[in-house]
């Protein structure tokens, strides 16, 4: 359930000082895929509030691609890799956007997806939001419908909403 897998992201996450940079805390939740039971509730619950509404699941460069992987194999759906710039062979959308801590870029495959496909986009946090805004706007570049975001943490005091304004955006736990 949903809070079931709220407290365990509280009691396996990792808070790390200073990584990457001084300054930053990083919350490290490769304990929570790394835990079994942790890693389904937490699968489990990234589905359920899009249950039966995507027809793909879009996984951000890294950790997202754990979680839509086994979002995709439980659910039944396809998988979409959304990757830092220059990593996917044949023609791409790419989009630049500002990270907590540097800029970036994410490209997706042009034939990745098709007008009107239905889109689950997951990611393991949700900082400033400028990932997650960016990865949104490669797939309405190809005419495809974003049904919302998921991720496994929020860091609220970054307000990365407000990057996603009229986005459906469920997680499983804040900070
Ligand atoms: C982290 C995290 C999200 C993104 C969130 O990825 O996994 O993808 O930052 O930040 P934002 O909301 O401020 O955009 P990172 O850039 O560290 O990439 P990685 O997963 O490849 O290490």
């Amino acid at each position: 359930s949903a809070g079931s897998a709220r407290d365990l992201v509280e009691k396996l996450c990792a808070p790390v000082p200073d990584f990457p940079l001084p300054g930053i805390i990083f919350r490290d939740l490769t304990p929570v895929f790394a835990d079994a039971a942790a890693f389904r509730t937490v699968i489990d619950a990234l589905i359920e509030p899009f249950q039966g509404t995507f027809d793909v699941v879009a996984g951000i460069e890294a950790r997202g691609f754990l979680l839509a992987a086994a979002v995709g194999y439980a659910a039944g759906t396809g998988v979409v890799t959304v990757r830092k710039a220059g990593k996917l062979p044949r023609a791409v959308h790419s989009e630049a956007y500002d990270l907590e801590y540097g800029q970036a870029t994410l490209e997706i495959h042009r034939d990745a997806v098709t007008p009107g496909t239905r889109v689950l986009l997951l990611d393991d946090v949700l900082a400033t939001g400028g990932t997650l805004a960016a990865a949104a706007r490669l797939f309405e570049r190809g005419d495809a419908e974003v049904v919302g975001c998921g991720v496994v943490l929020e860091l609220e005091a970054l307000a990365g909403r407000g990057l996603l304004p009229g986005r459906r955006v469920h997680a499983l736990s804040t900070l």
